[in-house]
């Protein structure tokens, strides 16, 4: 099997380059900058996939298509300039498969695709845990490019057969990040109510890595009206002190919907982002806890 990661050389893909490369799964990284460090073995192709020809030439020759190319953060450039970047890179990818006979593409989706995380109103969600079956409800440049991203994906699946998995991801938290990180928990490590309350979803990336590995080896059982799955992908827990149905009755001034109150009473910490499917399908088992994040790196 041979896998094409665009958007390697960022910051989640270089965690996917080593994860794919441990576990010798042969690779190409496809970005416009060549990574820092590339484990051996391991190609680079320069390519803007903005440019529609040259996605052409590029996105070819593989079996599974790991697409990170994104710009992952909507305060940074404008907006019309995010939604456009990647709403066209994952056309032009999904159009290049088609042409060239690739058969899978692993989508790095995000929670802010279902209208929590980035966002500009607290949106109360329908109903927690919040599973693959939650409405969408974006409304922000980043969060819509991400959540039509995964509806292309879905409907090139529908009508060309291309396999797709989306994997709705928390916010990913890597060892570059470590300071800031460390400046967010200090709060949470002293026991102390959050001044800015939000989710507390977070999910570490080598776990991240680890769900689109199994995700770019997922096997379809065929039964399935089209070839696509959505999963959520977080850590367990939240990084909050509070019991997770505290601090969203502290967010909304009262209690979403519990749908299954065992999930809360089995962790009153889980995330509101209920990750079973991953864990039933994929066979996701994800090992990073906010509590030793110094150790993330070192304890893989
Ligand atoms: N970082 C997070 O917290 C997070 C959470 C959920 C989902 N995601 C998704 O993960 C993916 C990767 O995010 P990241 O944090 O590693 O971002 P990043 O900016 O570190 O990496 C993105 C990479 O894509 C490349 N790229 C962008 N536009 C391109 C183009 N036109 N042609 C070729 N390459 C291009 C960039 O050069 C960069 O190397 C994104 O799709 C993002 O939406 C990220």
């Amino acid at each position: 099997m041979k896998v094409l990661v665009t958007g390697g050389a960022g910051g989640v893909g270089r965690y996917v380059v080593r994860e794919l490369h441990r576990h010798h799964l042969p690779q190409t990284v496809v970005d416009f900058y060549a990574p820092a460090d590339l484990p051996p073995g391991v190609d680079y192709v320069s390519c803007d996939l903005i440019d529609r020809e040259a996605t052409l030439h590029t996105i070819r020759d593989c079996d599974v298509v790991v697409h990170l190319a994104a710009i992952p953060n909507a305060f940074m450039d404008p907006p019309e300039h995010v939604i456009a970047v990647n709403m066209v890179t994952t056309f032009n990818v999904l159009e290049a498969m088609r042409d060239n006979g690739v058969r899978r593409i692993v989508y790095l989706n995000s929670q802010c695709a279902i209208g929590f995380g980035m966002h500009d109103v607290d949106l109360k969600p329908l109903y927690v845990p919040i599973d693959e079956e939650h409405p969408l409800w974006p409304h922000e440049a980043y969060s819509f490019s991400k959540r039509y991203g995964e509806d292309m994906a879905e409907n090139y699946a529908r009508a060309f057969g291309i396999e797709g998995i989306s994997l709705r991801c928390s916010p990913i938290w890597m060892a570059k990040h470590l300071d800031s990180l460390l400046d967010l928990l200090a709060p949470s490590r002293r026991g102390e109510p959050t001044p800015e309350p939000s989710f507390g979803g977070y999910l570490g990336a080598l776990d991240a890595a680890q769900a689109i590995r199994l995700a770019v080896l997922y096997a379809f059982t065929g039964d399935e009206p089209i070839p696509f799955e959505v999963f959520n992908v977080a850590a367990p827990n939240t990084f909050y002190p509070d019991p997770t149905l505290d601090l969203l009755t502290r967010i909304y001034g009262e209690t979403p919907d519990v749908r299954d109150p065992g999930y809360f009473r089995e962790n009153p910490h889980a995330s509101p982002f209920d990750t079973r499917k991953a864990q039933r399908l994929l066979g996701f088992r994800p090992k990073c806890d906010w509590r030793a994040v110094e150790l993330w790196e070192v304890q893989q």
